[in-house]
């Protein structure tokens, strides 16, 4: 019920971010709202997420052994789910016939983006990709930790197919700015490397505003202390809109930030030139019945609107939305009216997909796979929101053609 964090935050708290105490905040009175305040233990930050009047908040990645290998030679871990008709040419992969390029967007983090561990392998990242490829033709990142961006970058050009990435810098707001610099200069590397054709933005923030507002005890996300928390975020922004002029790219890319679905500060917002809004109607305890008409509202009325009164108009894209699958535990299973299961997975892609395209909402569907590192820590439906299992094998689930 809640969400968290996820490597994505994780992955990125250095050696110098500060640990918090787990908190889960249960507020009835206003706003209904879960929180959960990022803790950490270890290195491992934390998450918060905001589900409530409306807005839900979940990401998540993967993480796994620091069995790093860019050996092309080497296999995925599951050799079985993709074959290729040139074992050696990753852009002969055979086509599943269940798969359909229907989705707007697909939220995506490599196994092993985790620091410290790390681990992600190319074998894996281009099996993901030739899945992947056969849904969407857009994917985002979360962060650049752990070579992600060149990964992602180098698996597309190997595969070959017709995939654009905005790339993330989760960058934190307490460690002195050595996650943002860290990933920026990943960034801008993968850049020198691949080029800009591939790109189709740079998202500075994940949740920085959730987080930031979240360890202060705050939730007016234009408040003090919500415009306090934008100051940080801002300066990174702009550092990262400086350093993109300073390389004289030949094309232009847009910088943007992402964050719950009710957490946009407007200075932030005036800053970037797109913003992406996680938006859960599960975390919103919304039945499956209203789950994409309150997904299209939610976004239209709280992100969209917003953006649209101030002077920049920044481009407004949803980040994350899906529906879980199953949970570890009974007790989780639901969420007021909204439960996990196969068929209402399969309800909100039959609701969902095809008339949010035809509506026009760029939207990320969250998510591509299962994963086992959420569910062994968070249980509940953390490890369940995937189109695919663990093992990469396809759910009984069918893709609406559009
Ligand atoms: C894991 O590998 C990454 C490079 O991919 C390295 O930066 C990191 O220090 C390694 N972590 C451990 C625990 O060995
Ligand atoms: C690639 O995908 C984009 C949408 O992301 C689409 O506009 C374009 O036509 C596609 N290109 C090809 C060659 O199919
Ligand atoms: C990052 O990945 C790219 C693409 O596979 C590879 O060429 C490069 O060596 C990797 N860098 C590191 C530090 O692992
Ligand atoms: C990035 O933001 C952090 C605070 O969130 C700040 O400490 C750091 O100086 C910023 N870095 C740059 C280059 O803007
Ligand atoms: C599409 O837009 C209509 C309003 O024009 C709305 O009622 C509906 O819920 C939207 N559907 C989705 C899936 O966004
Ligand atoms: C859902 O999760 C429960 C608990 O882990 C498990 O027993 C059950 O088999 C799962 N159901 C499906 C359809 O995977
Ligand atoms: C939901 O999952 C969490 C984490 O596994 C667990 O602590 C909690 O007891 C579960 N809640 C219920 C109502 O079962
Ligand atoms: C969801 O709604 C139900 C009533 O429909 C309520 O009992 C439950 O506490 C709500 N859960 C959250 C997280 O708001
Ligand atoms: C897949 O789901 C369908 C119903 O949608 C069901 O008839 C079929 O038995 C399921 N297959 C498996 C292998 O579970």
């Amino acid at each position: 019920m809640y969400t968290q964090t996820n490597a994505d935050s994780r992955q990125n708290l250095g050696p110098g971010a500060e640990p918090y105490q787990w908190q889960e905040k249960y507020t009835s009175s206003g706003p209904r709202k879960w929180l959960i305040l990022g803790s950490v233990i270890g290195l491992l930050a934390l998450i918060g997420i905001g589900v409530g009047v409306g807005v839900a908040v979940s990401h998540h990645s993967k993480s796994s052994s620091n069995i790093s290998t860019n050996n092309p030679s080497a296999s995925p871990a599951n050799p079985t789910v993709v074959s290729q008709t040139n074992p050696n040419d990753p852009s002969t992969f055979v086509k599943d016939a269940r798969l359909k390029q229907s989705f707007w967007g697909m939220a995506y983090t490599p196994e092993g983006s985790l620091l410290p561990n790390c681990g992600s392998t190319l074998p894996d990242v281009i099996q993901d990709i030739q899945l992947i490829s056969q849904l969407t033709t857009r994917l985002r990142l979360y962060g650049s930790d752990c070579n992600q961006s060149a990964l992602v970058l180098e698996a597309i050009k190997q595969t070959k197919v017709n995939m654009t990435v905005w790339l993330g810098n989760y960058a934190l707001p307490n460690d002195g700015g050595v996650a943002y610099a860290r990933q920026r200069d990943a960034i801008v590397q993968a850049i020198k490397t691949y080029g800009t054709d591939q790109i189709g933005g740079i998202t500075v923030g994940n949740e920085f505003m959730l987080n930031y507002l979240t360890a202060a005890g705050a939730t007016t996300p234009n408040g003090p202390v919500g415009n306090q928390g934008a100051q940080l975020l801002i300066a990174n922004i702009t550092d990262t809109v400086n350093t993109l002029k300073s390389l004289n790219l030949p094309k232009h890319i847009p910088v943007g930030n992402s964050d719950a679905g009710a957490y946009f500060n407007n200075l932030v917002l005036g800053a970037v030139e797109y913003g992406m809004a996680n938006v859960h109607p599960w975390f919103g305890n919304v039945s499956i019945a209203n789950a994409a008409t309150w997904t299209y509202d939610f976004f239209e009325t709280t992100d969209v609107q917003a953006a649209q009164a101030l002077t920049n108009k920044p481009t407004m894209y949803i980040a994350e939305t899906g529906w879980p699958s199953n949970s570890s535990d009974a007790g989780n299973m639901s969420n007021g009216p909204s439960t996990a299961s196969l068929a209402n997975l399969q309800l909100f892609l039959d609701s969902y997909v095809c008339q949010a395209n035809q509506n026009g909402t760029g939207y990320f569907y969250f998510e591509a796979f299962d994963e086992v590192w959420k569910d062994q820590m968070y249980g509940g439906v953390e490890g369940h929101w995937g189109l695919f299992n663990t093992d990469k094998s396809f759910k009984n689930i069918t893709i609406p053609t559009c």
